[in-house]
C-alpha cells in the first residue's frame, strides 16, 4: 500500500483532507483536476467548454494511468473519476482507496457559493447533485474505506484518513 487515494463527490473535501493527510505523513499530494489542468494549459471550465467532457475524461484516464509509479502519495481524484471503473482498478494496485462522503445537503451547502465546477452550472444544481451522486454511489461505495465528512471537520477527517491507512499498512 504505497499510497492514498481520495475519491468521493464535489465538495466532500477531498483536496483539504488529503493536503493535510499528506502534510502529516510526509507525503507528497497531487490534486488529479490541478495535474490536467497543467498539462492541458486550460482551466477545468474551458477544458468542458472547448474540448467537452470527453475529452476531460480521456484526460483524467491519462493522469491516472500515469500514477500507477507513485510513491508516497496522497492522491485527491476528481469526483467523476472513480465512475470509470477502469480508474478505480488502477488506483487500487497502488493505493487505499477512500471514499470521502456526504449528503447533497451538505456537499450544496459546500459548493453553492463556488463556480469553478462546469457540471454544476445548470438551472437546478441541487437536483444535478442528487442525480449524479445516485448514479456514482455505487462507484464511491467500491472504495476500500468509506469516511463520511458531513460533522467532521477537516483534521478529523484527516485523522480518520491516517488511521486506515496505518491499519491497512499494518502500523496500526
Ligand atoms: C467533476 C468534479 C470536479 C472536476 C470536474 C468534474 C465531476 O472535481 O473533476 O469539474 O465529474 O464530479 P472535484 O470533485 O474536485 O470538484
Amino acid at each position: 500500500m504505497l499510497n492514498i487515494a481520495l475519491v468521493g463527490f464535489m465538495g466532500t473535501g477531498k483536496s483539504s483532507v488529503g493536503r493535510l493527510a499528506a502534510e502529516q505523513l510526509r507525503f507528497a499530494f497531487i490534486d488529479t483536476d490541478e495535474l490536467i489542468e497543467n498539462e492541458v494549459g486550460h482551466s477545468i471550465p474551458e477544458i468542458f467548454a472547448q474540448l467537452g467532457e470527453p475529452a476531460f475524461r480521456k484526460y483524467e484516464r491519462d493522469v491516472v494511468n500515469a500514477l500507477s509509479t507513485r510513491r508516497d502519495t496522497v492522491i485527491a481524484t476528481g469526483g467523476g473519476l472513480v465512475a470509470d471503473p477502469a480508474n478505480l482498478a488502477s488506483l487500487k494496485e497502488h493505493a487505499l482507496v477512500v471514499c470521502l462522503w456526504a449528503s447533497p445537503e451538505t456537499i450544496w451547502e459546500r459548493v453553492r457559493a463556488q463556480s469553478h465546477r462546469p457540471l454544476l452550472q445548470t438551472a437546478d444544481p441541487q437536483a444535478k447533485i442528487r442525480e449524479l451522486l445516485a448514479q456514482r454511489a455505487p462507484a464511491y461505495r467500491q472504495a476500500d474505506v468509506l469516511i463520511d465528512t458531513g460533522l467532521r471537520s477537516t483534521k478529523e477527517a484527516a485523522q480518520k484518513v491516517l488511521h486506515q491507512f496505518h491499519l491497512a499498512r499494518n502500523e496500526g
